[in-house]
């Protein structure tokens, strides 16, 4: 945990903002040539040059991170699970043919920028300083090929309850996120592109997000929109897809699954059928839904539309989803011991 003098509040209005429209004053910007990164800098944020042979612009070799500093109530700011995103971050570069990053450069390097930046981090429970770091392929280049050169670069975004209100989400039927053997598990930007379509398609049906099937039977359930997505069954059991090759390992995802048993919940990781969901709901148990990632954290689902059927999740104030997005926020902000070790 950083122990830094807050300087001046930045010249922004924290109560009123779109997430990710604004970036705070500082970034970080590596290099990678002749086989090692190197030229790390942090300096004011600014634009980047590009040449229109780049590959990242035309091959997809993109990888990006999300993660959050908090304010601790003794006044410190906190980095949730940096080194937990760190691993994330070097096994998506791998499934992308992307040269690993060094800690020094992604651990240090966003210590040492959040540091700076630290007046950005206000003390507000529902504030965090949103970290975003990514890698691009560089290489001017048109053959298809894995980059030789590629920029790291760490920009940073205020962020305030990302969706708060609970969602209304359609089943897909017809499109799908990712597929057995693809590079479902990986935070690279074609699995966010891919998954536009469908969901302006869900919106223009009256829908606020998408619940993703298996690619090939479509019958069990994957992810919801850009997040994990879990299940409480009766306010006891706490169900979520098993990890594959298809389905982010998200890091909230594991939080709250570490977190479980400490609030009373058994933990089940397994293939979901939809239709387990909804013959539930159907007989008349208490169903919780909600995506859980970083951004949001959680995000409480309310409706969940199948097949032109309805049915109607439990979203009450004493819905135990609630009771673990506090317990996080608890931990993240020093109110609650982390014996975890997760603050950083
Ligand atoms: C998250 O929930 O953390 C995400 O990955 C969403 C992000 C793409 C804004």
């Amino acid at each position: 945990m950083m122990n830094e003098t807050i300087t001046e509040k930045p010249d922004f209005d924290f109560e009123n903002f779109t997430f990710g429209v604004q970036a705070t004053d500082q970034m970080l910007v590596a290099k990678y040539e002749n086989g090692s990164w190197s030229n790390f800098q942090i300096g004011p944020v600014k634009n980047i040059s590009l040449s229109p042979l780049a590959m990242c612009l035309h091959y997809g070799q993109t990888v990006f991170e999300g993660l959050k500093a908090f304010k601790t109530v003794d006044g410190k700011v906190n980095i949730f699970r940096l080194e937990s995103h760190f691993k994330r971050m070097n096994r998506s570069l791998e499934r992308m043919a992307m040269p690993p990053l060094p800690a020094s450069c992604f651990i240090d390097g966003i210590r040492e920028l959040v540091n700076k930046e630290s007046h950005w981090v206000i003390d507000d429970p529902e504030y965090a300083l949103y970290i975003r770091p990514f890698a691009i392929a560089t290489e001017n280049k048109l053959g298809v090929d894995a980059s030789h050169e590629y920029l790291f670069m760490v920009v940073l975004s205020p962020l305030k309850a990302y969706y708060n209100r609970p969602l209304r989400v359609l089943v897909e039927t017809t499109y799908i996120r990712s597929a057995r053997g693809g590079a479902g598990a990986a935070k690279n930007g074609g699995n966010y592109g891919a998954s536009l379509l469908p969901q302006q398609k869900a919106k223009q049906a009256g829908f606020d997000q998408i619940i993703w099937l298996d690619a090939s039977e479509k019958k069990y359930i994957e992810e919801s929109g850009t997040m994990n997505i879990m299940f409480i069954l009766n306010g006891k059991t706490l169900l979520t897809p098993a990890l594959s090759d298809s389905i982010l390992d998200g890091i909230t995802r594991d939080s709250i699954l570490k977190l479980a048993p400490e609030l009373g919940l058994e933990v089940e990781e397994r293939t979901i059928q939809i239709t387990e969901i909804l013959d539930r709901v159907g007989a008349g148990e208490k169903v919780e839904a909600f995506g859980v990632g970083t951004a949001a954290v959680i995000s409480p689902i309310k409706e969940i539309s199948y097949k032109d059927e309805l049915f109607e999740t439990y979203v009450e104030e004493d819905a135990v989803m609630y009771r673990i997005k506090n317990k996080l926020s608890e931990i993240r902000r020093g109110i609650s011991p982390d014996h975890f070790g997760w603050s950083d």
